[in-house]
């Protein structure tokens, strides 16, 4: 061989020799992205189940809670058979149904009689007493027809 082409077969060498590593160096990377991208999602998903877990229990702890006399989770007044009336008067329909009425004790009877003949609502049982005590004191008929009269203004003379 002439000293030329071995020195060209040389530079070949080197050069294979440099893009194998390069390769190898590509791949490398290749796979520290991959690594990190995994457990960044499975972080991720264990961080997700855990928040939702929070979230579950905080809403349980949230059910009973009552803020300023209201029952937060339905919106109703706080008092005896509450939560009667909380499990029994909510599933079907929004609590909103039931608090934007007020009735008298007769009147919350009629409108669960008629629930219980063309809605199906079911029987309550010894609860329907509680229900409607509740009802007709939280959820009475407004008796007042017009508004008190005011105390404690001057009031100034015509002159
Ligand atoms: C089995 C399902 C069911 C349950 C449980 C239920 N309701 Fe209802 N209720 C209905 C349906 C259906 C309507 C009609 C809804 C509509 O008109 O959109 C209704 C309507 C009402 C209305 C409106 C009536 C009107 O004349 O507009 C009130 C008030 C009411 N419900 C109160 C209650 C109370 C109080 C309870 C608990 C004792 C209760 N509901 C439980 C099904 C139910």
């Amino acid at each position: 061989m002439k000293p030329e082409d071995i020195f060209k077969k040389n530079i070949k060498t080197i050069r294979k020799l440099l893009l194998s590593f390069v390769l190898v160096f590509l791949m490398l990377i290749g796979g520290l992205f991959f690594f990190i991208r995994n457990e960044t999602t499975k972080n991720t998903t264990i961080e997700a189940i855990e928040s939702s877990d929070y979230v579950e229990i905080s809403k349980e702890d949230d059910f009973d809670k009552i803020e300023n006399g209201i029952h937060v989770a339905t919106g109703f007044v706080e008092g005896d058979g509450l939560m009667l009336v909380v499990q029994n008067c909510t599933s079907c329909h929004s609590a909103k149904l039931v608090t934007q009425n007020r009735m008298s004790k007769e009147k919350w009877l009629a409108t669960i009689r008629w629930m219980q003949e063309s809605q199906n609502l079911w029987d309550l049982g010894v609860n329907e007493a509680p229900i409607l005590d509740y009802l007709s004191t939280y959820y009475a008929p407004n008796q007042i027809g017009r508004r008190a009269n005011l105390t404690d203004i001057d009031w100034y003379e015509l002159k």
